[in-house]
Order: C-alpha cells, then structure tokens, then sequence
C-alpha cells in the first residue's frame, strides 16, 4: 500500500540521488516543491513531485498536508545522550561564579559524569537514555549518532556501546554508534596520562571491535584533555580497525588539531568555536564535514562556531545538538537551527541544509538519510500549520513539528 501525502504547501530539502553533502554558496539554497504531493512505499520515498502531476491509485492511505510543510527529519551527527543522572548542581555553580574548566579541575565534569555512570546499571542506563530518546523523536529527529566516553574503564565503556546497541535494536530511529573512550583522564591515570592511552589501544580498541560495538572514533582534543600526541596514537591505531574518526577540536583551544583530524581523514572535526585560519585551509581540498554545536555555546556561554567564515570560504557545515549532561542538556534539533540563524548568522536555507543533508554526511549515512530523495528512507517531518520554513527558526523555542514519520511508520 502506499502513503500519499497531497497538498504539502512546501516539500523540503529535494535533492537528486547521489548528492551527499552541500557546501559554500550552495548552502544558501534549500530545494522545494511548492503544492507538492509525496509517496511512501514500504519504509521509502518512491515518488514526489507538484500536485497537478498527482495521480491517485486505488488503495492509496491519503494525507492531506494543506498548509503543512515536509522535510526530511533531523540528522544529529553529535550526541552523548547515553549518560546517567544529571549534572544540574554544576549548572547551578556555573550560574555563581565557577567555569566549565574550573568545575572539571575539581574533579566535576564528564569524571562527576563517569562516577554516576560506573554506579548505574546497563538496564537502567538503557531506560535513561530511551526516554531522552523518546523525546526527541517527537523533536523530528531521525537520524543520531551516539558517544560513549563516560564509562572510562573498559567495563563501563563496554556497557555505554551494549547501551547505544540496545537503542539501535530497539529504536525505529537510524542510530550510529562513537567510541570516546578519550573524552577524559580518569583520576587514577591523572599522573600517568600515557597509561591510560595505552589502555584505550591495547584492551579498549580490541574488545570493542571484536564485539562490532563502534561505527567510528572521537577523542576529546583538548588542553588538559588529550593532545596532539595522545590523539595521533588513538587515530593510528583505530585504523587498524577501519574506524573513521569524528573529534572534539577546537572547543577552548587551538593547537593543530584540526589539521592533524585532516590528515587521518576525519569524517568530521566538532566543536570549532575558536578556529584559525590555518584551520580553514586545513579544510579545503578535504572530505571532513566541519560541525557546529550552538546548544554548547548558549549552554556554557562560549563562542559559537564562525559559521560565515567556513561557508564563505566555500566549506560544508553540519550542525548538531552534542546533547549530554554538561554541556548541551538538550538534544532540540529545532532549537539548535534557530541559535545557528540568530547567534550564527545563518540563513535559514544554510541551517536547514546543515542539520539534514550535512548531519547526514557527518553520519555517513547521507546515501540515505537527510534529504527528499526517491529511494531514500521516509524519515519526514509533517510540521504544524505555517505559511514558510523561516518560521522554524523564527519562532525560537517552539515545536514545529506535528508529526514524524520514521521508516514510513507514523510514531505512536
Ligand atoms: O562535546 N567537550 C567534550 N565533551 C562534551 C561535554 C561533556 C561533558 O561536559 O559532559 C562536549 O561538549
Ligand atoms: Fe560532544
């Protein structure tokens, strides 16, 4: 049978097969159909176009989309929404007086993170993050990579990965799975940083992958977190196992990270509030998607990512929401495109292009995720009642979303 969606006031995002990301100027254009009509067949796009080419079929379940907008669902190539517990007291300390920096120097941060994590049970990790899952799924996200990094020991990073493998079994949503084990120094290892490196290639790595437990490899880039050194040791020995790297770069300090990320061919290089211009040529002639994470900066009153500099420089930019319990605790995907249109200066055609197409190539699923394409997977967004897609950024705060649609199923 086939789910016909007719008189959609804008059908977004339509793009021909095989185009996998966009880049520069072509941000600037978001491809619609206006009055279209939409075909789903089994858990695919089939067919679309304008309604007055529109021929019903007996049988057809049709859907009257008069005055509603379809996009493809958001793709949120950076999360950690795999945690327990929550860290709202440091949110509180932050608000009197104390930093970011300062709160993990304490030994508060992702290690405050790891201790509640260490403590919780896999079953109960995994009710925790499904019901944050849940939620954002009525958000109109579809697609979402997941991190581990706060387990710290191969035990309870072994659990965060079986966690984020239990949600792919069990959620209809496309899930990709990071290895961070790199996303701190835990306590023990504070005056023997190298040990616990060694760790993470010689016991973490191989039980990993031999449990098919990761899609790729993130290392938190960072002063007083991993630096260069530490970091080209975990990408050289993930190639041993053919993991493509996502990394955390660039959030407080430059020190050539991004440039290193380059050269092992990173899928994608996150964070990037502070960024040089060495980083941008670092970027040009190469295949890693740059993302940006505004829910961070509004969250920790940082920086935001220097959208304008990469898309003039002709770069692609994805956004993501880097939802986790310290620095982003929220995974609203509509929230994080209307801080890309008001706090980075983004059109709105560049922050709906980055959070779809670009989530999808920072994913590596753009093949079939991200945008209206025949033969991708119906993973759509019907929003509520509105006259254009600027109103999804405009009206800040707001759910725009009237129902999803996740592998040709509506969601309960
Ligand atoms: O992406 N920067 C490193 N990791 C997370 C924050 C983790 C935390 O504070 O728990 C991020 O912002
Ligand atoms: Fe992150």
């Amino acid at each position: 049978m086939r789910t016909v969606f007719i008189n959609i006031r804008e059908l977004l995002q339509v793009r021909p097969q095989g185009q996998k990301s966009v880049a520069g100027d072509a941000m600037k254009t978001l491809p619609k159909i206006n009055n279209a009509f939409l075909i789903v067949q089994n858990d695919c796009i089939s067919d679309f176009g304008s309604m007055t080419n529109f021929r019903a079929q007996n049988g057809d379940e049709i859907i009257d989309a008069t005055d509603r907008l379809i996009l493809p669902c958001w793709c949120d190539s950076h999360s950690h929404v795999v945690y327990a517990g929550n860290r709202s007291q440091e949110f509180v300390d932050r608000i009197n007086g104390l930093s970011y920096e300062e709160i993990a120097k304490r030994g508060g941060g992702i290690l405050n993170s790891a201790k509640t994590l260490q403590n919780t049970s896999e079953d109960d990790l995994f009710e925790q993050s499904i019901d944050r899952i849940e939620k954002l799924i009525r958000l109109g996200t579809g697609a979402l990579e997941i991190k581990s990094g706060y387990g710290l020991t191969t035990d309870a990073e072994l659990k965060m990965l079986r966690v984020i493998r239990s949600i792919k079994h069990h959620s209809e949503l496309k899930i990709k799975s990071t290895f961070l084990g790199a996303h701190a120094v835990p306590e023990q290892y504070k005056t023997n940083k190298v040990a616990y490196v060694d760790l993470i290639i010689n016991e973490m790595l191989p039980k990993i992958s031999q449990e098919n437990l990761t899609d790729f490899i993130d290392v938190f880039c960072e002063k007083g977190y991993f630096d260069l050194v530490d970091t080209k040791r975990i990408l050289t020995a993930a190639k041993n196992y053919n993991l493509k790297s996502k990394i955390h770069v660039n959030q407080f300090n430059t020190f050539g990270g991004v440039k290193l990320a380059v050269d092992f061919n990173a899928l994608t290089v996150d964070h990037l509030e502070q960024l040089e211009d060495k980083d941008i040529v670092a970027l040009k002639n190469s295949e890693t998607m740059p993302v940006a994470l505004p829910g961070c900066s509004f969250f920790l009153g940082i920086p935001y990512t220097p959208a304008r500099e990469l898309i003039n420089a002709g770069l692609p930019l994805a956004l993501a929401s880097d939802y986790n319990p310290g620095s982003s605790p929220s995974g609203n995907m509509n929230f994080v495109v209307s801080l890309a249109c008001i706090k980075m200066n983004m059109t709105p055609e560049e922050a709906i292009n980055a959070a779809s197409i670009n989530g999808a190539y920072a994913m590596g699923i753009s093949e079939q995720y991200g945008s209206i394409t025949r033969g991708k997977k119906a993973n759509l967004i019907l929003t509520k009642k509105m006259r254009s897609y600027n109103q999804i950024p405009y009206e800040f705060g707001n759910n725009p979303v009237h129902n999803v649609m996740l592998n040709g199923q509506f969601i309960e």
